[in-house]
């Protein structure tokens, strides 16, 4: 079959590898018939996310077509269409029972210590092939894969896989209350879900922070007011317009690839900016030893797949713009490895902070059935629709931010 495979850092390709097969009984095959790319699968491609196995097939999000069940699965047969969790989790252990699948003492083959498995993930995760691929082994899949009704297409679906549920575990993880004040750092996909979930759990005012003016115009239509941190500081813009209190709720959905302010735009991720006013306070090169620190100097080059330079940016941010007493959910992903987290600075204003990967077993059926009933359309996010032919070259718009493109769903 073709698959993405990850072979270096800024190295993927679409191989042809080995079809998979049931190895365990709890085990299914499913037949993808749709796949996409994440921002999660940027920061193991730039490096920010290390511990990559080469040869693991990329790629979390998927829906698709039961081919086989191993024996230990009696509620799917061959034929069954499935939305396939990014997260796996076995349903059956304290964690699962409790609500909290990403935490799974099973699913993980590196042991109940080990974090959360997921597909197409670093070593410590699994590691599991992805789903960026015509076939994948879906392990725990009774527990884990969700049966899809047959009135929520595979273009609605496959944003419920792991982005929508993202967001509003990010949601969730703020505590968004209705008539709260909002703050969503990242207008990326999970970002954008961040602000429909928060309009979903009744927000009354959300704020979207990005660079990206086609991000922010989506933000904007899905009624978030924009501030766009290239052409302003936006921890002076929110506190202005937040009557200077500040947001109830943060929720960052940028993570370790953040961008630091004061780059004017330049460069595909603002890497190449002008340190200017941030050199003079010495801010830009702690943000170089972070970067160091968490890439190790394996960071790709050539311009594509760079980095993004302000590691701690978001958190900085967060924490300046978050009323006292708020809560800040991070959903956006940090690496086992990064330690940068201005932890006085949140003590001391009484905040909660609140983090983790989604639990999607536990919140995609909700969300499915949202969908289902029209109480609200995701489809607005996915603007790019390609055969995994092309997937090299979508991985490539979608690192660079290229305008217009969000979501792109890849057709194996
Ligand atoms: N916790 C989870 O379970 C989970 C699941 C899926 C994705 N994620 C993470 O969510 C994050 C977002 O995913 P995505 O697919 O939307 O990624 P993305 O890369 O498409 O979007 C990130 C956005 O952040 C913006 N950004 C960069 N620096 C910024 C800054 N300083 N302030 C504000 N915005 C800034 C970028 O311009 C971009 O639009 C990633 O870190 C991804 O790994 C987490
Ligand atoms: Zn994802
Ligand atoms: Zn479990």
């Amino acid at each position: 079959m073709k698959a993405v495979v990850f072979h270096d850092i800024g190295d993927i390709r679409l191989d042809t590898v080995a079809d998979p097969t049931i190895e365990q009984p709890t085990d299914a095959i499913v037949r993808l018939t749709s796949s996409a790319i994440c921002g999660t699968d940027l920061h193991m491609i730039r490096g920010t996310l290390g511990g990559m196995q080469p040869g693991t097939v990329l790629g979390h999000e998927g829906v698709g077509i039961v081919e086989e069940v191993g024996r230990g699965v009696r509620n799917l047969r061959r034929g069954a269409r499935v939305l396939i969790p990014s997260t796996i989790s076995c349903g059956a252990c304290s964690y699962c029972r409790a609500g909290y699948t990403a935490q799974c003492d099973t699913a993980n083959p590196n042991g109940a210590q080990a974090g959360t498995a997921f597909f197409g993930g670093p070593a410590s995760t699994g590691p599991f092939n992805g789903l960026q691929a015509q076939y994948a082994r879906t392990p725990l899949a009774g527990a884990s894969l969700v049966p899809l009704p047959d009135d929520v297409d595979d273009d609605r679906a496959i944003l419920l896989s792991d982005i929508f549920p993202t967001g509003y575990f990010g949601a969730q993880l703020a505590e968004v209350r209705p008539g709260n004040v909002v703050v969503v750092y990242g207008a990326g996909p999970v970002g954008l879900f961040a602000i429909a979930s928060a309009r979903l759990m009744g927000a009354g005012r959300i704020f979207s922070v990005d660079r990206v003016a086609s991000r922010l115009d989506m933000a904007r239509t899905m009624g978030a007011e924009a501030v766009n941190f290239d052409e302003e500081d936006p921890v002076e813009a929110l506190m202005e317009l937040t009557g200077g209190i500040g947001a109830d709720r943060v929720i960052d959905a940028v993570g370790v690839d953040a961008v630091r302010a004061g780059n004017g735009g330049n460069g595909a991720n603002g890497v190449d900016g002008v340190n200017g006013v941030d050199g003079v306070d010495g801010k830009s090169a702690r943000f170089d030893e972070e970067v160091q620190e968490i890439t190790q100097g394996r960071g790709a080059q050539n311009g594509a797949w760079q980095p993004g330079n302000g590691p701690s940016q978001v958190l900085q941010w967060a924490l300046k713009t978050v009323a006292k007493a708020g809560t800040i959910g991070v959903i956006g992903v940090y690496p086992p490895n990064d330690r940068f987290f201005p932890i006085g600075e949140a003590m001391n204003r009484n905040l909660t902070l609140k983090l983790g990967n989604c639990n999607h077993r536990t919140i995609v059926p909700k969300l499915v059935e949202i969908v289902r009933e029209g109480a609200f359309d995701p489809l607005g996010v996915l603007t790019h629709r390609e055969p995994l032919m092309n997937v090299l070259d979508a991985y490539r718009a979608f690192d660079a931010r290229e305008p217009g493109w969000i979501k792109v769903k890849l057709e194996p």
